[in-house]
């Protein structure tokens, strides 16, 4: 009998995906990155960001010397920007204390920025040949599947469960291929909603298949329920550009270009005064929508705001920007979408 690493493997050959940007290379520096963009995003946005960030940036060099600002604007759009400033904090101190090198070990590789045990072993996997297991939102759900797993997969005691078996199942040859197969499966058959359990290979052994628990595995993170903040945004014009705030580092959007968030109780002509300067002749709110963020929703109100001319700023962090300069600003997506759609 075939093993279920056998059969992925089979399956791979004719049913994988075999043209992903990513594959066909053992460059360290493209595979680390395409693991860092798949992280958190589906491959279908992924490829994109994945080209135009390799055509700008071509290798560990190139990403160390730019400036910060760059990667942020190469990202935008992706979410989830803590991974492109640990990207390039991990590209600085690859330059600067492993001699322009990614390591082969996975444990040295799982110590650098950005990059933990599931992407440290599959960077080792399809650069270096290690025989490492895999453990992705992907290969969590094939397997708590397979072998008929109950609790939260992000729970530490599933989760270091969940690592024992992944490595039990690891074939003694062809692991990249097999890694591969991992992902491409739980990418196209065995996915979270409506599986198709009808033309997956390793069918025959699955637990939850047998058992008829499918739907309700993996069991879901345990709900807690995300709080909801509400932040007006102040979108101020003078001429033909509009006022922007970099974020603070820590926190939502950090490093990114927003909109100057109005504190809460405020009026708007007298804060656009005070405290940035800037004299306003009309407001008015735009509607509002909601934003879901990981651990919290935010209900963005929008307020249009004219000021009369465009004074010089004071404060550093604020800048005039032209709208024709807004598709190379690092903006968070939602702030994209609100620009994009002023006439
Ligand atoms: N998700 C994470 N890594 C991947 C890869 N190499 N191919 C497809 N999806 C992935």
């Amino acid at each position: 009998m075939p093993t279920f690493a056998q059969r992925l493997i089979d399956w791979q050959a004719s049913h994988g995906r075999h043209d992903l940007p990513w594959l066909g290379t053992t460059d360290p520096y493209r595979i680390w990155l395409s693991e860092i963009m798949l992280q958190q995003t589906q491959v279908v946005t992924v490829i994109g960001y994945y080209t135009r960030f390799l055509e700008r940036l071509p290798d560990l060099a190139a990403l160390a010397a730019a400036p910060v600002e760059e990667v942020m604007a190469l990202w935008s759009g992706l979410g989830y920007y803590a991974r492109a400033r640990n990207l390039h904090a991990c590209a600085r101190t690859l330059m600067l204390q492993h001699g322009g090198r990614f390591p082969r070990d996975p444990a040295a590789l799982a110590r650098l920025p950005g990059i933990g045990r599931s992407t440290a072993n599959a960077i080792a996997v399809f650069c270096f040949a290690a025989r490492e297991p895999i453990l992705d939102g992907n290969v969590k759900r094939l397997l708590c599947r397979y072998l008929g797993i109950a609790g939260f997969p992000g729970a530490s005691a599933v989760e270091s469960r969940l690592w024992q078996d992944a490595a039990k199942l690891l074939p003694s040859q062809r692991v990249a291929v097999y890694i591969q197969a991992q992902m491409d499966m739980g990418a196209t058959v065995c996915t979270r909603r409506q599986p198709r359990c009808m033309v997956c290979p390793v069918a025959g052994g699955c637990v939850a298949r047998r058992e008829n628990r499918v739907a309700e595995l993996p069991t879901p993170r345990p709900r807690k329920t995300v709080p909801e903040r509400a932040a007006s945004l102040l979108i101020l014009r003078a001429d033909n550009s509009v006022l922007l705030e970099i974020r603070p580092p820590a926190g939502i959007w950090g490093g990114l270009l927003s909109l100057p968030e109005l504190p809460e109780g405020v009026a708007v002509v007298d804060y656009c005064e005070r405290q940035l300067g800037v004299s306003v002749s009309a407001v008015a709110p735009a509607p509002t929508f909601t934003h879901a963020f990981t651990h919290f929703r935010l209900r963005i109100q929008p307020l249009h705001c004219v000021a009369k001319y465009q004074p010089r700023l004071a404060e550093p962090a604020l800048r005039w920007v032209r709208m024709d300069e807004l598709a190379q600003t690092a903006l968070p997506a939602p702030i994209r979408a609100i620009l994009t759609a002023i006439p």
